[in-house]
């Protein structure tokens, strides 16, 4: 069954009616049962003076905040800890402003439900189509501007305004070439290679296995970055991609995955640093847990189980470079990332 809304002239309001034409009958407002405190005026009374009674502890909650703030010395003292004045002046203040805070809350909420009344409104809807005439007002306009136009008249204007229209983007996609070459495979592969030094990036000197620490961590980049180009985009590029930092710890706290067995030198490991989520750098490492978290949006990864990520956003683990040493001693690659770094992207593939 429908009902069809009819508005009426002289209110605004819609009256509805069944598909008989009868009116359907306005509900109307109910009457809300009476509350303990309408029909008993004791019980209004005693409800009036809890309200009373919150509001007036909420105040005195609140000057004792200010007397808790006041009395308690968190100044620290020439060569004295104040630390345990700090928390007890932190308690006071909490617990005072928090229970009036809350008194303040209950008495409202008291107040509002047993005492002040509460009638029921209905907000009647005007009818939201137009009305017969303004739409026959915008059929004749339309009608009148196409005839005048000689939109449909004039099909060579018509089409070649179309035409137009259509090739519009082109240009803009022509543009595009000036945003730089396509990146092509250049993601999949860095300047790391089968017998590259790791260097220090902060002395530009290559490492030895026995000078890292336990729990030490470096960040290095490959020996062959000095060799490309002072400026220029290959150097950006490559800079971007292969940073990587080096950690130390116990060879038995290592799980590596299967074939990887042999990827680090007793207990040194390297992982790419940049952030397998959207690529920030990342090099915030806790010793004791072997977790390495970024700072942009918290991705952790655990650098003992083969990068793994054990919290946030990140969907891909830390890439690692298998390690090796070489005759004298140094740090070197085995071989590029046997991944792509960096953040996920669409055409990655499953190498
Ligand atoms: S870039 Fe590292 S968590 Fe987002």
């Amino acid at each position: 069954m429908t009902y069809p809304a009819e508005h009426s002239e002289h209110t605004g309001e819609v009256e509805r009616r069944a598909a008989d034409g009868d009116p359907i009958p306005d509900p109307g407002l109910h009457e809300p049962p009476p509350r303990y405190t309408d029909v008993d005026p004791s019980a209004n009374k005693r409800a009036e003076r809890q309200v009373v009674g919150m509001f007036t502890l909420a105040s005195v909650f609140i000057v004792a905040s200010i007397v808790a703030y006041v009395l308690f010395e968190i100044e620290p003292s020439e060569g004295v800890s104040n630390v345990g004045d700090v928390q007890v002046s932190n308690f006071a203040l909490g617990i005072t402003l928090g229970l009036a805070l809350l008194l303040i809350g209950i008495g409202a909420v008291h107040w509002s439900r047993s005492l002040m009344t509460s009638p029921e409104f209905a907000e009647k809807r005007k009818p939201l189509t137009s009305s017969e005439d303004v739409r026959q007002d915008t059929l004749a306009s339309f009608n009148t501007g196409a005839h005048e136009t000689g939109f449909g008249r004039r099909k060579m204007i018509r089409n070649s305004m179309f035409g137009a229209l259509a090739l519009l983007p082109l240009p803009a996609v022509v543009l595009l070439r000036d945003l730089g070459p396509l990146p092509g495979d250049s993601k999949e592969h860095t300047v790391w290679d089968e017998g590259v030094r790791l260097l220090s990036d902060v002395t530009y000197e290559p490492i030895r296995a026995a000078d890292v620490d336990l729990g030490q961590l470096i960040n290095v980049m490959p020996e062959t970055f000095r060799e490309l180009p002072e400026h220029g985009p290959e150097r950006l590029n490559e800079r971007a991609k292969s940073p990587v930092m080096l950690v130390r710890m116990l060879p038995e706290e290592l799980s590596p995955a299967q074939g990887r067995e042999n990827w680090h030198i007793d207990g040194i490991i390297a992982y790419s640093k940049i952030c397998t989520h959207t690529g920030c750098p990342i090099s915030l490492y806790e010793r004791t847990t072997h977790h390495m978290l970024c700072p942009c949006h918290q991705s952790t990864f655990d650098l003992a189980d083969n990068g793994k990520v054990i919290f946030g956003p990140a969907t891909r683990n830390l890439p690692q470079l298998p390690l090796a040493v070489d005759d004298q001693g140094y740090l070197i690659a085995q071989s590029d990332f046997t991944e792509p770094v960096g953040p996920t992207y669409w055409e990655r593939g499953t190498r």
